[in-house]
């Protein structure tokens, strides 16, 4: 016998209530146009297993989340913090930052949600999970995405190189210097080969790596970044690593900390310029499945390095209930892992979301339950292209304010917002990277060429998108 939103039943009286839930709550969904109300009370959404949600974050993709969690019937009321003027197209935008813990708190607790979805890293290394897993009122409701010491392996590149080498997972020789050690990093730069890398130890807004390819351009960056704190407090520390010839990619985990599932591969483009040209930026454009990531190279990533990663974790006492994003060089076929993020890609999730077939809420629950390994993950054989327009001027200073128009010409993609918000009638554009337009097609040519056709269609001042996503993997 178990208790089941207090009632006595046993397995066969769970199974077939379960059954009628789902059938139910199938009917429910498909009514909901008629304003039907959904369960009210407390006990009855316990046993219907459908779920308040709230989204922390506002870009693509927290877009991209809302999109997919909005299609499942396990989802009752989607809320994002803060949003963007395209996420009420799935749920209800609410004005709290992703940092600010206490609002985050009140409305929780004020809208009775059952489950929350961190988007960026940021309130993760702040500890939003700790937070939640401290407070009586909070402590029970589950949180997508690590605690702060498990979301190190993104806060702290000198913590995610010690994980990976106590673990013997597969990444590039290194040593982290301080300002202490400065004269020692020096040294030890003359020993090392070039190009070097060298990284900022905290989180710098992907700006602290550097590619140094003499050695006096490396003692000098070195010595700016650990004496004059050239990326601040982030550089306090400095990693520095041999330099990984091949081409990346990025590998998404999903874990409740015991089991994993490894969900659909990208690779983003990260430059500005058409043929991986001039600056970097947040991403403008991303693919997923990846041609070069075939069966045996995966297998390769889950042996060598998502299984120790997760083993890993459980060994060393570190709880993790959310994403691993892998960053992966593949070198001539084998994997090294450039780095880990505790949180999906942007724009990555747009192509990746997509692509799977199952309940991204079901999984969710996976997670938060420990029951991950009982869900199933179905992922499509299609392909999915994602290209981002951007602000004129970006990723330097860039234009704000111009009314976006052509948001409804899409033949064949759908507009994932960003940086967006409404300003009377319109939609105007208000981050660096705006809009990102996603097309999920049979064929990756397909799905490329309708993703830079109705990014095409759409209209700005300034505007900018590449016309190249993905279509050197052909
Ligand atoms: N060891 C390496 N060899 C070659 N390129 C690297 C190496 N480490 C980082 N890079 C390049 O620098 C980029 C940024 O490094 P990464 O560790 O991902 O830092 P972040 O994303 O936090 O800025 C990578 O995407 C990759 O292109
Ligand atoms: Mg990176």
């Amino acid at each position: 016998m178990r208790r089941y939103a207090n009632v006595q039943m046993n397995d066969v009286q769970i199974i077939m209530m379960r059954l009628i839930m789902e059938f139910t709550h199938q009917h429910i969904k498909t009514r909901k146009h008629l304003h039907i109300r959904t369960f009210a009370h407390p006990h009855i959404h316990a046993i219907f297993a459908v779920m308040n949600i709230l989204i922390l974050g506002s870009g693509g993709r927290e877009s991209a989340f809302a999109w997919k969690l909005a299609q499942s019937a396990k989802c009752d009321k989607l809320f994002i913090a803060p949003g963007n003027a395209g996420t009420p197209q799935y749920g209800t935008n609410v004005n709290i930052k992703v940092t600010d813990f206490e609002g985050i708190k009140q409305f929780v607790l004020a809208k009775g949600i059952n489950l929350v979805l961190v988007g960026p890293e940021e309130p993760l290394v702040k500890g939003v999970h700790d937070f939640f897993l401290a407070d009586e009122q909070l402590k029970n409701i589950p949180v997508i995405g690590p605690q702060a010491e498990g979301a190190q392996l993104e806060g702290s590149k000198d913590f995610s190189k010690q994980f990976m080498q106590r673990n013997n997972i597969p990444t590039a020789a290194s040593r982290t210097f301080t300002r202490d050690t400065l004269q020692e990093g020096m040294a030890y730069l003359a020993t090392a080969g070039l190009p070097v890398v060298l990284k900022a130890d905290g989180l710098a807004a992907g700006k602290g790596v550097l590619i140094c390819t003499s050695l006096q351009e490396a003692q000098l960056e070195l010595a700016e970044m650990l004496t004059e704190a050239k990326f601040g407090e982030a550089s306090s520390k400095v990693v520095i690593e041999q330099f990984l010839q091949g081409i990346e990619l990025s590998v998404f985990v999903l874990t409740d900390g015991n089991s994993y599932k490894i969900l659909p591969e990208a690779k983003d483009y990260k430059r500005i310029g058409e043929g991986d040209t001039g600056l970097n930026t947040g991403g403008m454009g991303s693919v997923s499945p990846v041609p070069f990531a075939d069966a045996a190279f995966m297998q390769k990533v889950e042996e060598r390095v998502v299984i120790p990663t997760v083993n890993g974790l459980k060994k060393e006492g570190i709880p993790y209930k959310g994403f691993i994003f892998i960053g992966l060089m593949n070198t001539q076929g084998e994997p090294w892992v450039i780095e880990y993020n505790c949180r999906m890609g942007d724009p990555e999730t747009e192509s990746v979301m997509p692509r799977i077939e199952s309940d991204f809420v079901d999984l969710l629950q996976g997670v938060a339950e420990g029951t991950l390994h009982e869900k199933e993950l179905i992922i499509s054989s299609k392909t999915a292209a994602t290209v981002v327009c951007v602000a004129g001027g970006y990723p330097g200073e860039y234009m704000t304010g111009q009314a976006i128009t052509g948001l409804d010409n899409m033949r064949g993609s759908h507009v994932f917002q960003a940086g967006t918000a409404r300003q009377g009638e319109d939609v105007i554009a208000t981050g660096g990277r705006v809009l990102a337009v996603t097309s999920l097609q049979d064929d990756m040519f397909a799905a490329l060429q309708q993703a830079t056709a109705d990014a095409a269609r759409i209209y700005y001042d300034g505007m900018n998108f590449r016309k190249d996503i993905g279509f050197d993997l052909l």
